[in-house]
């Protein structure tokens, strides 16, 4: 169901002997400050309690109020500003805090208590009922109790993950709403659409009302037809615009899920030959309307992810260069404009292999990613399982990892490295009860 996934020029590795036996522990860094103790994370002024669920790790405490998103040269700032631009009459939230309640991370979107995006493996716990969000959905119900009829909401979202050049535990969406009168909406979309043609982009949607993705129980579907169009015509023309300098891009609509939408949908681009998922988007669940107040309104609601299209829009090859400090990347960029991003040479990578006999069969990959990085920072690049064995005799089950160590911004020395794999190797033993071998 969940989708989409500054400072200074150098990035050094945060301090971080081992998780479980820090007792407290203050960092900081030119962006921001927090403390861990045994019994809670200080942050932005707050002190959350830990608990059993608590899993906040430094790495993406060191993310928070970077705010990329507000930056002007920055490209994650420069495509916000685009489609605000773009939405006129749009109310704005940049700066909401990225502190949630499961409440409004879950509960108000009406997500199960069983469902799996709400798991400790995918998302970041201050404790068990306070978490980093995990999506700018998480502020709907605020947004809808702010008395504004249409908003935007861009924000940092936090999601364990593993790490490539398109996956980071931290990035960033844009959350749209808007509602209608339910008794005036088919005039109201009526009035408000107006199709401009743009031959460089070519849009598939074959999308239907179905059993599989139906209209709700308490809309009639001269209700909802109006708003799925303005919906779809909304993000269309946003597409449009932001593409009109691409020569020949396809779009398509496809059917999807939410628990907070119905019916649901997915919007892709393709790039590079393969479809790309950029947004998710629907008619808002009449539950979530009523839980604000707003018993005669209906209304759209969608969350793109902002990293994917500035990948795609800027040419920028690894999501890692969207935190990079290096003059040689910022420099590059212009507030209003999307140009393509000039490849500057990389630094040498240092690569290095950890094996390890498992404990039990049991494995968590975004746990033992999440460590690596904790320990490591942004200096790894890549972490890859490159062997997978289990022992005929004993039936034990060996691991070995390929992390590939780069700094985005510098060279890095063997003895650096060396520094930093001995104590992932120290880490990741006492962490999940390893034998290295
Ligand atoms: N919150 C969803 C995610 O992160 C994206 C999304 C889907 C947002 C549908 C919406 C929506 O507002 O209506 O995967």
């Amino acid at each position: 169901m969940l989708l989409l996934r500054t400072v200074r020029a150098v990035h050094r590795p945060l301090p971080m002997p081992c998780r479980l036996s820090v007792v407290s522990r203050f960092y900081s860094s030119p962006a921001n400050a927090y403390e861990i103790t045994e019994t809670e994370t200080r942050v932005n002024g707050q002190s959350i309690p830990r608990d059993a669920q608590t899993n906040v790790s430094p790495t993406v405490l060191s993310r928070m109020n970077r705010n990329l998103h507000l930056q002007p040269q920055h490209p994650i700032s420069i495509i916000r500003q685009l489609i605000e631009s773009h939405f006129t009459g749009f109310k704005t939230f940049n700066d909401l805090s990225p502190i949630v309640s499961t409440r409004q991370n879950f509960d108000d979107l009406l997500i199960p208590l069983d469902h799996p995006s709400r798991s400790r493996s995918d998302n970041y716990y201050f404790n068990e009922s306070t978490l980093l969000r995990a999506h700018t959905s998480a502020h709907q119900h605020d947004g809808m109790r702010s008395g504004h009829e249409r908003f935007l909401i861009t924000g940092d979202v936090y999601r364990r993950d593993e790490i490539d050049a398109s996956h980071y535990p931290v990035f960033h969406q844009m959350e749209g709403f808007a509602y209608f009168d339910q008794a005036t909406v088919a005039k109201q979309v009526k009035e408000e659409m107006t199709h401009k043609d743009a031959p460089n982009v070519r849009v598939v949607d074959d999308t239907t009302f179905s059993d599989e993705n139906p209209v709700q129980q308490c809309h009639t579907q001269d209700m909802v037809e109006p708003v799925a169009a303005h919906l779809k015509h909304s993000l269309n023309a946003m597409l449009r615009k932001l593409f009109a300098d691409e020569p020949d891009l396809e779009v398509r609509w496809i059917q999807a899920y939410f628990p907070f939408t119905s019916p649901s949908y997915e919007v892709e681009i393709k790039y590079k030959g393969e479809w790309l998922e950029v947004l998710g988007c629907g008619v808002v669940r009449q539950e979530l309307l009523n839980q604000a107040g707003l018993h005669d309104k209906i209304g759209w609601a969608f969350g793109l992810g902002l990293e994917r299209l500035a990948m795609v829009l800027f040419g920028i090859p690894d999501i890692r260069l969207f935190w990079s400090q290096d003059e040689r990347f910022l420099s590059q960029f212009t507030p209003g404009h999307i140009q393509k991003f000039k490849a500057f040479s990389k630094y040498p990578p240092c690569i290095k292999d950890i094996s390890f006999w498992l404990p039990e069969n049991k494995w968590q990959e975004n746990n033992f990613c999440e460590v690596v990085r904790d320990v490591a920072g942004d200096i790894v690049e890549n972490v890859k399982l490159i062997d997978d064995f289990v022992h005929p005799k004993t039936q034990k089950r060996s691991l070995c990892y390929r992390i590939l160590y780069r700094s985005m911004d510098r060279n890095v020395t063997h003895e650096e490295i060396n520094a930093i794999q001995d104590r992932v190797r120290d880490v990741v033993e006492k962490e999940f009860a390893v034998t290295l071998r």
